[in-house]
């Protein structure tokens, strides 16, 4: 069906209709049309801008139209201009003049705006649900290894000790940040820009508010133009689908790391690890390097948007037809990623004795030992200066802090004795850091419980 009869002598090109033409993307889009439509036409009847039959037999037909598409009774057309247009053409050719009433008081500007929010209303739904069940698996591996010592790092070299659970819970954070993120962008996209019609509201005595609450949307837009000419909703998803991306991303290569011979912390279930074509003792970990990849996707998506919004008049412009594949593909991508990725970390063995094996070297209880004497009156910068001379004096012996005998700590400062080695061993550097945010097993217990809390007040 083409919308645009009347004014237009001959049809549209074939080619420059498959251009125009969005329907091969948006047609996803058709519950959320047929929702719309519903709402809109209910309001018509009611504010007595259709007759009640009318508005009653539209929304009838638009529901067996979505039963119809739902159980593959009717094939939406790729020869149609959108999912917009299939709909109202396919209404029409079941219930004939009826079916033209129902675009009264409205356009596809103002239609289009209302289906993308609620589409992405549902979607983030989803990924907030998966991201739930990643935190669940985290603080589950979070208890399990809040005793396992390995090393921190900064600079990727070896920098103090912490646990295993305290690094899961790190990654915990971002995550339950990302649904905050979520939660904050679905709050501004929940409001019915419906009634902002073609860019200047309408002559009809509508009732906007009546479309919101049928569709439990929180309120109405403010402005027709800014509601027709608004996708900063798309905008801020794919903002926060980016930054899931980055934390998955960082995550990834972690594990990627991890599982190499030089580390040797973990090792991926074979069901999410790959092997080479050619070399038979490899086992990698593709699972991890295609999220990591595929991060630079959903940053693409992002750039797109901000991109064709960028340089736009107000209201309506086709190039606005562009920012339904970007933003459906940001959150396809994660809801992939994630479905990947949270299986391979919650099947991933962790190798404890390696990670303490790696905490051993490395002097990573150098603070530690510099926090000793401190504590026995030494100022922070002697005490730090002193350590590093005994490092030092290490390395020439080929020795561990824990290895070098009392006598030689005792011939760069007096201030040491036998004390010493209690207060370097990796278990009461770990302990000790018993600050609120820290690694000891207290603060372990403390931070999950407190994620627990924040889950239960986010579902
Ligand atoms: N397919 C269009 C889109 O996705 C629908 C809006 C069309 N409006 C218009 N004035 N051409 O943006």
């Amino acid at each position: 069906m083409k919308l645009w009869t009347g004014r237009f002598k001959r049809e549209i090109d074939k080619k420059t209709n498959d251009f125009n033409s969005s329907i091969s993307f948006d047609s996803r889009m058709y519950r959320e049309d047929i929702e719309g439509s519903v709402a809109h036409a209910t309001m018509l009847g009611k504010q007595g801008i259709i007759a009640e039959s009318e508005s009653e037999k539209i929304v009838l037909e638009l529901n067996k139209i979505l039963a119809d598409i739902d159980n593959g009774d009717c094939i939406i057309d790729p020869e149609c201009e959108d999912i917009h247009t299939f709909i109202e053409g396919e209404l029409t050719r079941r219930i004939g003049d009826t079916g033209k009433r129902l675009h009264t008081a409205r356009s596809r500007n103002d239609q289009v705006a209302l289906d993308i929010r609620l589409y992405l209303e549902k979607h983030s739904a989803k990924v907030k649900t998966m991201l739930l069940e990643l935190v669940d698996v985290l603080i589950e591996k979070a208890q399990q290894y809040s005793c396992a010592v390995m090393p921190g790092y900064t600079h990727l070299q070896r920098a103090q000790p912490i646990v295993f659970g305290h690094h899961f819970l790190a990654y915990c954070q971002m995550f339950l940040r990302d649904i905050s993120r979520i939660n904050d962008a679905v709050n501004r996209m929940d409001v019915s820009p419906l009634g902002s019609g073609a860019l200047a509201g309408t002559t009809y005595n509508i009732d906007r508010q009546f479309v919101a609450d049928f569709l439990g949307m929180q309120s109405v837009t403010e402005n027709s133009l800014d509601g027709v000419s608004d996708r900063d909703f798309c905008i801020e998803l794919a903002c926060a689908m980016s930054l899931v991306m980055v934390h998955l991303s960082r995550f990834c290569e972690e594990v990627i790391m991890w599982c190499s011979s030089e580390f040797k912390f973990v090792e991926l279930d074979d069901a999410f690890s790959t092997g080479s074509s050619i070399m038979p003792q490899k086992k990698n970990p593709d699972i991890a390097e295609l999220v990591r990849g595929k991060s630079g996707r959903v940053f693409g998506d992002m750039i797109t948007l901000l991109t064709v919004m960028k340089g736009i008049p107000l209201a309506y412009n086709k190039d606005m037809q562009e920012d339904k594949e970007a933003i459906f593909d940001a959150i396809d991508t994660v809801l992939m990623c994630l479905t990947a990725f949270i299986p391979m970390i919650k099947t991933m063995t962790v190798k404890t004795e390696n990670m303490r094996k790696a905490a051993a070297g490395g002097f990573i209880n150098a603070t530690d030992c510099a926090d000793y004497l401190v504590k026995k009156g030494m100022p922070f910068r002697d005490a730090y200066k002193a350590t590093g001379e005994i490092v030092a004096r290490c390395i020439e012996l080929d020795l561990t802090l824990e290895e070098l005998p009392i006598e030689e700590y005792r011939s760069v400062c007096e201030v040491f004795d036998e004390g010493v080695y209690e207060a370097i061993s990796l278990e009461t550097c770990v302990s000790g850091r018993n600050v609120y945010g820290g690694p000891a097993e207290q603060s372990i217990k403390t931070q999950v419980e407190k994620i627990r809390e924040t889950v239960k007040c986010i579902k």
